[in-house]
């Protein structure tokens, strides 16, 4: 099922219709055409898919973004994905100090092994094993590990909404302590001093040389300092145009009071239709994130989740175990370590054939419920959701 790179190229044209004018076209052609193209790769594309190792970048040990980058012209690339990607972040013992950056879209950081620590704008945050670290929007981060214990980090990941909105700006504060340019970039010395990194004409195309320059933008800066600074709202709510200038001051006084971390230990596991959950983020939960929903589920060996349908798509990572998923009928083998990609409106099923229980970490956008696209469908129960569980 796996596309030949070559197709992925060709199709990846295909994709790029702004390259042509198709003005003399009525949009509901265009809009046709281009949405039988998009599915057509859609169905080309795998439902479960091995991770991309992790490389030395400007940041520290990174992997790239699984299902394509936050861009939208990655979207279809390597998953039938639309809004999910996800990437890994390694951090070994004693590793050079992490580098620091922000931008709009809010990070939720699972800790896939290990313990360590995360800075939001200056403030500390640690975390443990299946912690979840929750970044507000506008934040500038950075995380480090334990001094003794690696740490691993999963990030899920719903940030090319944000390019679809004008909003995938992003600000390099601080490098690495001890950075590696990828190939195609070279580092930026002013008096001797680091003050960035220069993207080489040629790369991706561009005809001439790009700064990427260390620090804010300012026209950024006064709009992340207003929604990152902005103090309690005092004094009364007139009218309906007060309540969103209240909004603003509500939005930054939550973030900075709420606790960044969801803490495993202090989730509950509960028994449910769909089988044993742990949720970590949903809607009602009271977390900076606003971007998705995330819980955990763990599959006894030998058993299987409930099955179900929503209008989301979804991303699964397989934290261990062995097993297939049932999408609309077709199975999808996996094991530890593979991320299962649930396309949108598919009716699927999780099955454990491992020797231990498996154990999956869930996303899903928020954006479906928030657009009125929320709920789900149960078509059969898990086997271990019984009377019982009801009390
Ligand atoms: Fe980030
Ligand atoms: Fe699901």
């Amino acid at each position: 099922m796996n596309p030949s790179s070559s197709t992925v190229t060709d199709e990846l044209d295909v994709l790029q219709p702004w390259k042509q004018d198709h003005s003399q076209y009525p949009d509901v052609v265009k809009r046709l055409v281009y949405q039988n193209m998009e599915n057509a790769r859609a169905l080309a594309l795998p439902h479960v898919i091995e991770q991309l190792p992790m490389k030395p970048t400007v940041q520290g040990m990174d992997s790239p973004h699984q299902a394509g980058d936050h861009i939208s012209y990655e979207m279809l690339t390597r998953a039938p994905h639309y809004l999910l990607t996800s990437h890994f972040t390694g951090i070994s013992p004693k590793a050079p100090v992490r580098g620091i950056h922000r931008h709009i879209s809010a990070p939720t950081l699972f800790c896939l092994e290990g313990r360590g620590w995360e800075r939001n704008d200056g403030v500390l945050y640690n975390f443990e094993e299946h912690d979840l670290l929750i970044v507000p929007p506008y934040t500038a981060h950075q995380h480090g590990g334990d001094e003794d214990v690696y740490a691993l980090i999963y990030v899920p990941e719903t940030g090319r909404v944000h390019h679809l909105m004008g909003l995938v700006w992003r600000e390099q504060i601080k490098l690495n302590e001890k950075p590696s340019f990828p190939q195609g970039t070279k580092p930026l010395y002013e008096d001797g001093k680091l003050i960035g990194y220069r993207i080489l004409k040629g790369v991706l195309g561009i005809k001439e040389d790009l700064d990427v320059l260390l620090g804010s933008e300012p026209k950024r800066e006064a709009t992340f300092a207003a929604r990152r600074e902005a103090e309690p709202w005092v004094g009364e709510v007139r009218n309906t145009y007060d309540r969103y200038l209240q909004l603003m001051h509500d939005e930054a006084h939550f973030c900075r009071t709420v606790d960044h971390v969801v803490r495993s230990q202090e989730r509950p596991w509960e028994i449910t239709r769909q089988g044993r959950i742990k949720w970590f983020v949903h809607p009602e939960t009271v977390t900076a994130s606003k971007q998705k929903w995330i819980y955990m589920q763990e599959i006894p060996a030998g058993s299987r989740s409930g099955r179900h349908r929503h209008v989301a798509e979804e991303l699964l990572l397989v934290i261990r175990g062995r097993g297939y998923d049932v999408h609309d009928g077709q199975r999808w083998d996996w094991k530890t370590g593979d991320m299962i990609c649930v396309p949108t409106m598919t009716d699927h099923q999780h099955f454990s054939t491992g020797d231990e229980p498996a154990l999956l970490l869930s996303a899903t956008p928020a954006h479906y419920t928030f657009l009125g696209l929320g709920g789900i469908e149960q078509i059969e129960d898990a086997p271990e959701f019984g009377e019982d569980s009801l009390v």
